[in-house]
């Protein structure tokens, strides 16, 4: 079985100058480990808040490293640093909506501030990227919404069939598929 490449991109200017320790990226890992059961690769990217960065950085993952998934921390708010999601938008065939929305409302379940991310998502190619807030709990909080519809949008896209342990949650599929 062939190992899925997943794309861990923390964009923070902090973080990518060593100012402070990376607790996204290695959030987003873990989360991974524990609800991924098909073999996986981490390809991890710690970058600053620049679009052009972001963009080089989407492109390489998508299509060089050929991540079927790549998911983001960070430079979702309103902030005049924070372009992830244009630069998400910049390199993407399609945007998938769905995702930021429902994103955003389980987070307003949580936390007031959740109406500042304008997280998205977005399909380049055979690779989907999506977008989580900077905040380490917004990981958790983000993935549990939107991950059970990840590997049927994989599988959609051609790329590796993702399959999840079932005790965390049930990966939507029609049947068939
Ligand atoms: N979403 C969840 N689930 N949990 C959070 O703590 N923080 C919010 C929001 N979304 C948060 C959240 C805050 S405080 C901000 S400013 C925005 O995401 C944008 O964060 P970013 O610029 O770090 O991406």
């Amino acid at each position: 079985m062939i190992s899925a490449k997943i794309g861990i991109v923390t964009v923070s200017d902090r973080a990518s100058r060593g100012e402070y320790e990376d607790l996204g990226g290695p959030a987003i890992a873990n989360y991974l480990d524990e609800v991924l059961t098909s073999p996986w690769t981490p390809e991890s990217r710690i970058i600053s808040d620049d679009q052009n960065l972001i963009e080089t950085t989407l492109r390489e993952l998508c299509d060089y490293n050929h991540c079927c998934l790549v998911v983001t921390t960070g430079g979702t708010g309103p902030a005049l640093r924070d372009v992830t999601p244009e630069a998400t938008e910049a390199v993407s065939e399609k945007m998938m909506h769905g995702f930021g929305e429902l994103m955003r409302k389980v987070s307003l379940e949580k936390v007031a501030t959740a109406i500042l991310s304008r997280q998205t998502a977005g399909i380049r190619g055979n690779s989907l990227i999506v977008n989580l807030p900077g905040k380490p709990k917004a990981i958790s909080e983000c993935l549990d919404a939107v991950f059970p519809a990840i590997p049927y949008c994989i599988d959609l896209i051609e790329g590796p069939r993702l399959t999840t342990n079932e005790s965390r949650f049930i990966a939507f599929r029609p049947k068939g598929a």
